[in-house]
């Protein structure tokens, strides 16, 4: 369960635990006080009657002391009924006020007053006081309170339930805030900032967060231009090695000059070597200044893949591979060649370094259509040593290599793990897409594709 819902749950249940108990606290104190009151309403009575019923006496006016009974029979309901019997010399005479046989259970008060001037003239009084009107009286009440004890717990409840709410959210809302912005720093966008103002925990969480993604923003970019100037120091001499090292090449003559022939071969494949290196680094700092632009013009596929392919001719003779190119025709398409060219170098070049001599390598292309446009799918096949598929989602990223390189590749270098970094990025300029379909021990499938050029599709089509 969310953390929101767990504290709206737990705030809410709570107060309405609490609100129960106290509202049931309430009706039993009620109640109880309200039995104190009739038993004192009643007994109250009772006094009353025994002051009248003397004053009636001393007045000798009977007639007083009924009527006050029936006034009192009128104001107190639970007065149910009342029986008066005067004694007076031997004789007596009575006279019942109310039913004389009640509904449910009454209790009885008796009083007797005797006239203080002649002992012998007596008032005998007996009060029936029906308990079921009690009860009834005081189950009235208590409905009346229970209403007023709900709709102030319904009240507080949902005033409750917001208040509730906004705690919940107040300390939840950032902490998802974060979560997404530290996803998305995760995911390379770093120098995220998380805007929320608070004097609390919360806030000073949040600051010191910006203040990490900011650090991390500049550490990031110090290190992109560490790269880069090292890179750029690294290109001039570099390419000024290589023209020398050709040079000798070409002056060195004579038997007794092979063997010099040969380390200048391997020196020559190594500056090579570091050089691809060098571009490669460069192509990631453009990639990262987002500055990395590519011209599409309509380009015959076709030859930038022959052009390729006998780039690689000599390659795959010497390690025993099949190179054969199935793109013979194909439409123009939208596309910078220089940019795809490199695509195609680097997977062939991967189809290589994980393919054992006697394998197979295979370019082909295919067109569709999807909504109104016409694209034009190029693959690059091996029948290799293919990758595990749980290396296939991390293979765009930078520096990311799958668990095939540490059984060893053919050829020059293991590499570092930019190619399909650096593809993916050409092939997103051009608005198309890369996919890698591979399976362990059987090959491996590169494919990306290219828009058709208009006037090309509208003839093709
Ligand atoms: N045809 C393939 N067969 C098997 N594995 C491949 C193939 N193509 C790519 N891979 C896997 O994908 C990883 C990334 O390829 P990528 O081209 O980005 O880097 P790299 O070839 O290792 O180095 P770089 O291209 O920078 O010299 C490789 O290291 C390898 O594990
Ligand atoms: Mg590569």
């Amino acid at each position: 369960m969310k953390i929101r819902t767990r504290l709206i749950v737990s705030i809410t249940a709570l107060l309405i635990v609490s609100m129960l108990s106290l509202g049931y606290g309430i009706l039993f104190v009620q109640r109880a006080r309200e039995r104190d009151d009739m038993e004192r309403s009643a007994k109250i009575i009772e006094n009353s009657v025994r002051r009248v019923a003397l004053d009636a006496m001393l007045q000798k006016d009977d007639l007083q002391l009924v009527s006050y009974v029936n006034f009192l029979k009128a104001q107190y309901p639970a007065l149910s009924y009342a029986r008066i019997t005067w004694l007076s010399g031997g004789r007596s005479r009575g006279v019942s006020l109310g039913e004389s046989s009640p509904a449910g259970a009454v209790s009885e008060r008796s009083l007797e007053v005797a006239d203080p001037s002649d002992p012998a003239r007596r008032v005998g009084i007996r009060l029936g006081i029906s308990d079921t009107v009690i009860e009834r009286s005081i189950r009235e009440n208590q409905r009346r309170l229970k209403r007023i004890i709900i709709q102030i717990w319904l009240g507080t409840s949902i005033l409750w339930f917001l208040v509730a709410y906004y705690l919940a959210w107040s300390i939840t809302a950032p902490i998802e805030s974060l979560g997404r912005v530290a996803a998305d720093i995760g995911a390379g966008r770093l120098g995220r900032r998380l805007e929320w103002r608070s004097q609390d925990e919360i806030g000073h969480l949040v600051g010191v967060f910006n203040h990490m993604s900011e650090r991390l923003a500049e550490l990031d970019e110090a290190k992109r231009n560490f790269i880069s100037s090292v890179t750029h120091e690294f290109r001039s001499p570099l390419g000024a090695i290589e023209s020398f090292i050709g040079l000798i090449q070409a002056q060195a003559g004579g038997p007794q000059c092979r063997e010099h022939r040969e380390y200048l071969c391997r020196v020559e494949a190594n500056v090579q070597r570091l050089s691809r290196f060098v571009n490669d680094l460069l192509d990631v700092a453009q990639i990262e200044k987002g500055r990395m632009e590519c011209v599409l013009q309509p380009v015959r596929l076709r030859e930038t893949a022959a052009d390729v392919c006998k780039f690689f001719e000599a390659k795959s003779r010497a390690q025993g591979l099949a190179l054969s190119n199935r793109i013979t025709d194909t439409p123009l398409v939208l596309a910078d060649a220089g940019r795809v060219r490199q695509v195609l170098v680097n997977l062939i070049a991967n189809a290589f370094k994980f393919t054992p001599r006697g394998g197979t390598v295979e370019l082909a292309c295919e067109q569709y259509r999807e909504a109104a446009q016409r694209w034009l799918e190029v693959s690059v096949s091996d029948s290799g040593r293919g990758m595990e598929p749980r290396d296939l989602s991390r293979l765009f990223q930078a520096f990311s290599q799958g668990r095939n390189v540490a059984e060893g590749v053919h050829g020059a270098g293991k590499g570092t793990g930019l190619g399909l970094y650096i593809c993916k990025s050409i092939m997103d300029q051009h608005g198309g897409r890369i996919r890698v379909q591979s399976e362990p021990g059987r090959g491996t499938r590169v494919s990306f594709t290219l828009k058709v050029a208009e006037r090309e599709a509208g003839s093709t089509a």
